[in-house]
């Protein structure tokens, strides 16, 4: 079966066509992160008027990239949630209209059951159950996937998510946007052990993560430096920073899949493109013997192959949409998505 994935709840327009849910056939992505760099963030309306001018020469390249036509597709997948709602609806309302226009059944995706199945793509072996850490620009969660459609949260993010952390954090020692990658690269010429962070916990939840009590920290070091005229290295900080959040990150998901019993680990989302969080997973998963899933840094970001591979499983369990189909700007995990008419 080939499924045409549509992909737009931020700021990268992107179409895949992909076989089975595992085979890749095209996968393109136009980012707008140029654009939202002046910023200093995404802009919401700058990312839907984007959307709307791409996504048609994105659609028609995922499918001349896979030697294919219209008729060839069996379903569209379109992410429905979670978003920015603006940039949601116009991937939503390109899928209607293409999947009226050409009679294809509807497959509505949640943007971070997409991000866990970018793994299906990368290991043909892997399937449910297994416990997965989602760490992207907008959450952080440790999931039971328990299914390829039926989740269940065992921990999660009280404030910030860990990317939103890494990017302000990276936004006061003045790299651009999205400054996660800017922290990892500065953090590999930095001492780890240079500045003492607190590691903030949850009273009463201790595997939920809360991040904002440590970035307000680190911002506030850099701002009691910058009044006192004082030179503060920023690879050491980033160093620091990194392997606090790295630790936090994955003692609690170590304990958890201890607690839980399994042996595939899988971890998911635009932060699980941190070498510094791959070295101490692949360290730990190794002294603990247990198998660890990663994907490659090609789909750890937004992109539309993951919202097919997940359309594919989402068909399979029944989850279609009608043309009522409505983007969600928040919509827990757990949930599937409900078709006005059934
Ligand atoms: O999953 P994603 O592409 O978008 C959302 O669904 O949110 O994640 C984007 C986030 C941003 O916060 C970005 O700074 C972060 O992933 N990120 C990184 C790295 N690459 C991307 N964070 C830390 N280290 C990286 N190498
Ligand atoms: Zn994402």
């Amino acid at each position: 079966m080939r499924i045409l994935g549509i992909e737009s709840s931020c700021d990268e327009t992107a179409c895949a066509v992909v076989e089975d849910g595992r085979k890749i056939l095209s996968n393109v992505v136009n980012s707008q992160i140029e654009e939202h760099k002046i910023y200093g963030g995404v802009v919401p309306e700058i990312a839907s008027r984007m959307h709307t001018e791409a996504i048609g020469a994105v659609c028609r390249e995922a499918l001349d990239k896979a030697g294919l036509t219209l008729d060839d597709i069996d379903a569209l997948a379109v992410t429905y949630a979670p978003g920015l709602i603006g940039a949601l609806l116009v991937g939503v309302n390109f899928a209607k209209s293409l999947g009226f226009a050409a009679n294809k059944p509807l497959i509505p995706v949640h943007h971070i059951r997409g991000h866990i199945a970018a793994n299906y793509l990368s290991f043909p072996q892997l399937a449910p159950p297994f416990i997965c850490l989602v760490v992207s620009g907008g959450h952080t969660n440790i999931v039971e996937v328990l299914s390829y459609t039926d989740f269940k949260i065992l921990a999660r993010t009280r404030d910030d998510a860990a990317g939103e952390a890494f990017d302000k954090v990276a936004r006061s020692l003045g790299f651009p946007y999205p400054g996660g990658i800017y922290i990892d690269k500065a953090a590999k010429l930095g001492r780890e052990d240079a500045f003492r962070l607190p590691h903030p916990k949850v009273e009463g939840s201790p595997y939920d993560f809360s991040f904002s009590g440590l970035k307000t920290f680190v911002l506030n070091t850099v701002n009691h430096a910058k009044q006192k005229g004082q030179e503060l290295n920023a690879n050491d900080l980033a160093a620091s920073f990194q392997k606090t959040v790295c630790d936090m990150l994955v003692s609690r998901l170590m304990q958890l899949t201890a607690q839980k019993g399994y042996r595939d680990v899988v971890v998911a989302g635009g932060v699980s493109a941190n070498s510094g969080l791959r070295e101490k997973l692949q360290s730990e998963t190794k002294r603990l013997s247990l198998n660890l899933y990663i994907p490659p840094l090609s789909l750890c970001g937004d992109n539309a192959a993951m919202i097919a591979s997940q359309g594919y499983y989402e068909y399979l369990a029944g989850n279609l949409a009608d043309l009522s189909l409505n983007g969600c700007s928040s919509l827990p995990i757990e949930q599937s998505y409900i078709c006005a008419q059934c």
